[in-house]
């Protein structure tokens, strides 16, 4: 039995980090366990400008521990009215290494993202021309469309179209939720690919419905039915480099979750990697969590993986992970995968 892995130090290829005190109790966390991480702009106001960008930036190294190394990898928030001259500072200064489309009313802070796809084709065409990916929130923000086919008929009504007009944008579909986003991203030889969050690789839908209603287990795009998560954990766990991590990790305090109407996001980047651990070995697929974790990120994103590294160890125990943290803000749950975990991280320096 392994019971020692050392694999690449991980990185995150979809993070929500907030700001203020959240940001501040949590950033952190997510600096222990990733070398990098792309940060989601959806702040609100949302991370729109280059100015915008550096701001937050310069928020996020404030709030890590003195010493650390973690990069903040960051995003803009396309909106209707993005410069296409300014993005391309914000990617040429090397602060943006990616731009982010919600469209609007798809997801939480996203109703400032894109209703008419139209008024973004300039963006694009840069976009395209000096290499720049584009992250896709994949689900159709359409009120009359099943909640559990958002995705589905994202893929063919808005996301077929965007590829054919921009062949060369580079497109990260992110938190890909089904088999048919997994189908989909396999059709495609290069220039596309997808994140799958640590959450939808232990959860389905029944998680979150069935013997109760269970707020913290609801995030978007939301978990689908077992078949689905079936073809996430085959995809992640191949090795195919289309495929990699993106946690999503999506902090709300239990307040905003535990309500009448709850916000959508789960927070796992506090055990994100030992629940990976666990998943690549029920597949026994413990020789491809670095391919997942560490080396089809930085491909895609053409960046060198990571010089350090890190052990993950198992434990004869369960490994103890608070329940929950408190923040000047309010509790925060942590993620419950639901069965005890015995990987534990241990990160080293190089
Ligand atoms: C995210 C959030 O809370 O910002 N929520 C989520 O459920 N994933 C937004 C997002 O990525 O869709
Ligand atoms: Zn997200």
């Amino acid at each position: 039995m392994t019971d020692k892995l050392e694999i690449r130090m991980p990185d995150d290829w979809h993070l929500h980090l907030r700001d203020g005190a959240m940001l501040n109790a949590i950033a952190p966390i997510s600096a222990a366990h990733f070398a990098r991480a792309i940060i989601m702009p959806n702040l609100v106001p949302p991370v729109v400008t280059s100015d915008d960008a550096h701001q937050y930036y310069q928020r996020i190294q404030a709030a890590l521990p003195r010493g650390s190394t973690f990069q903040p990898l960051m995003t803009l928030y396309l909106t209707e009215e993005s410069d296409p001259d300014d993005i391309t500072a914000a990617a040429q200064s090397g602060l943006v290494k990616a731009v982010k489309l919600y469209p609007a009313g798809a997801t939480t802070n996203s109703q400032s993202g894109v209703r008419d796809f139209d008024k973004v084709r300039g963006v694009f065409e840069r976009m395209a021309e000096i290499g720049l990916p584009l992250c896709i929130h994949g689900e159709i923000a359409d009120n009359t469309t099943d909640i559990f086919d958002r995705e589905a008929i994202f893929i063919d009504k808005v996301l077929e179209p965007i590829r054919s007009s921009n062949p060369q944008l580079r497109i990260v579909l992110e938190h890909v939720t089904t088999s048919n986003g997994i189908e989909y991203v396999k059709s495609v030889e290069s220039g596309l690919a997808a994140t799958l969050t640590t959450h939808h690789l232990v959860i389905n839908r029944n998680h979150i419905l069935a013997g109760g209603i269970r707020p913290h287990y609801y995030c978007l795009p939301i978990a689908k039915r077992e078949s689905h998560r079936l073809a996430l954990r085959a995809a992640a766990t191949s090795g195919d480099k289309r495929f990699f991590l993106g946690t999503d990790s999506a902090p709300h305090v239990d307040t905003a979750k535990e309500t009448a109407c709850g916000c959508a996001g789960c927070f796992t980047a506090l055990n994100t990697m030992s629940i990976l651990a666990h998943v690549f070995e029920e597949e026994r697929a413990l020789d491809k969590l670095a391919s997942f974790t560490s080396l089809n990120g930085p491909h895609f994103y053409q960046l060198q993986p990571n010089s350090s590294h890190m052990f993950m160890v198992k434990q004869n125990q369960p490994v103890e992970f608070p329940p929950c943290i408190q923040t000047s803000e309010g509790t925060l749950t942590v993620f419950d995968p639901g069965f005890p975990l015995f990987w534990q991280a241990e990160p080293m320096q190089n």
